[in-house]
């Protein structure tokens, strides 16, 4: 029979046939599998989604074993090769084919429209103290957007969806900016909606007072370059967040809060900060050879290596180290990259690494441009989660819009303690 698997229980002798569609089999076929009519049914653990695909998908195509990355089937080093604007690639993951130029035209002004944030939101991030982590302030500023759309609400409706999409794509860099100015004590630079995408975020950030934007052809450029590499990675661990916290029907703001929380984590987006951590903390080349041997002991990790999906060098790393001799040849080098090559050619030769499919990942080497292009560490994970945006409204309207799927709902297999009475405190012992 093809396409289908044949499987015996052995507690019962009984076999069974079940479909194999897309190399996958349906984790809710297993429940016919039972050793009387009472039983639940057979499940599968799964710890860490390492096996278990939970969504159907058009948007983003990862094989991880050749290190290839694709949004819409379009290879990211062409997306990335520098004629290719990020909001044209927002709209193509967003809307599954590349915009004509009125298209593109009509998205630019949509986004533009939205760049303001109501002036509440800029009072409410006044509130925070002058030390408030930037992703702290991000997230926290993400969701009480929320507060002011309701319409967000209406999951259901394709234009309300439509406006959702272009308010968070075109305020998350505004939020974004206003965190960082709130930190310095600077005053805030409002949008300007003749500047790309990435300058435009740039001048928010940067501009020290000048009515003229200043910004620098490579560096710009550069910061669009990471904004299309980090737009999407399918069903990573702040994208299945999104899709998670959205199948509750909950409206986007709430969902993308949650997601940019997930993105947080050091293990996640976090890593391109603690990679300038580890980065600080080595310091030389000659510490280089200690450092390498603690990870191989397992008193740390080598930040910026490793994935769970590529187990050959991340595509986007191979393009990023790149990008990053382009920004050095304008801001000067950074003697912390030769550190970074050393450590690299060093970890790809060792056993260690080798043996365990260890890589470069997108974090290794962009925490070294952000650096260059003057911003703070603390705020690495932040440039993350701008174009990630992108990404993760494109998943979360699939989802919503995927009649295979319903809220979000693992099983667990209990292994507590069975039955028992409840003792008053008094004759506890
Ligand atoms: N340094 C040293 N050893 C590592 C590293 C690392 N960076 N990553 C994995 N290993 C080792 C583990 O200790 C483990 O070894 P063992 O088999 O002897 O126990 C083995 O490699 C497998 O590691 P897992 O943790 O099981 O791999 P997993 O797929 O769960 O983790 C992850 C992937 C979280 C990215 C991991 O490689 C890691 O922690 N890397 C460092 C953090 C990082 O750079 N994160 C960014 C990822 S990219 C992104 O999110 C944008």
């Amino acid at each position: 029979m093809p396409d289908t698997l044949t499987i015996k229980d052995n507690r019962t002798g009984k076999t069974y046939d079940i479909s194999i569609e897309h190399d996958t089999i349906r984790a809710t076929d297993l429940r016919q599998i039972k050793v009387h009519d009472g039983d639940f049914g057979l499940m599968s653990y799964d710890p860490a989604f390492m096996n278990t695909a939970s969504v159907k998908s058009t948007i983003t195509y990862i094989d991880g074993d050749k290190g290839i990355l694709r949004y819409r089937g379009y290879p990211i080093e062409q997306l990335s090769a520098g004629t290719t604007s990020f909001l044209e690639v927002a709209y193509l993951i967003l809307k599954g084919e590349a915009p004509t130029k009125t298209q593109l035209e009509e998205w630019r002004l949509q986004i533009k429209q939205h760049t303001l944030v109501h002036e509440n939101i800029r009072k409410l991030m006044e509130s925070f103290r002058y030390d408030a982590h930037p992703m702290g302030m991000f997230i926290s500023t993400i969701a009480a957007l929320s507060t002011f759309y309701s319409d967000a609400r209406d999951i259901f409706d394709g234009h309300s969806r439509e406006r959702q999409i272009h308010r968070l794509i075109a305020k998350a860099p505004t939020i974004a900016a206003f965190a960082y100015r709130h930190s310095n004590g600077l005053p805030y630079v409002y949008p300007d909606v003749e500047l790309s995408y990435a300058g435009n975020f740039l001048n928010m950030m940067f501009n020290t007072g000048s009515s003229k934007p200043a910004l620098h052809s490579v560096l710009e450029h550069a910061l669009a370059v990471l904004f299309i590499l980090h737009a999407d990675h399918e069903q990573n661990c702040s994208t299945s967040a999104m899709r998670s916290v959205g199948s509750s029907h909950v409206d986007p703001y709430a969902a993308c809060a949650a997601a940019a929380a997930a993105l947080w984590g050091p293990l996640h987006g976090g890593a391109n900060e603690a990679v300038l951590g580890m980065l600080d903390q080595i310091g030389t080349a000659s510490k280089i050879p200690d450092f390498i041997k603690e990870v191989k002991e397992g008193k740390g990790r080598l930040m910026g290596f490793g994935h769970r999906v590529y187990k050959n060098y991340d595509p986007r790393a191979k393009i990023i180290k790149k990008l990053a001799h382009d920004v050095f040849e304008v801001t000067g080098k950074n003697p912390q990259l030769d550190i970074a090559l050393e450590l690299e050619r060093i970890a790809l030769e060792d056993e260690y690494f080798v043996k365990r499919k260890l890589y470069p990942n997108v974090d290794f080497y962009s925490g070294l441009i952000y650096r260059a292009l003057g911003f703070p560490r603390e705020f690495y994970p932040v440039l993350f989660a701008i174009p990630r945006i992108v990404g993760w409204l494109s998943q979360w309207e699939e989802h919503v819009l995927d009649s295979d799927q319903k809220i979000s709902r693992p099983r667990q297999i209990y292994l507590g303690r069975p039955e028992r009475n409840w003792i008053p405190i008094d004759q506890r012992t």
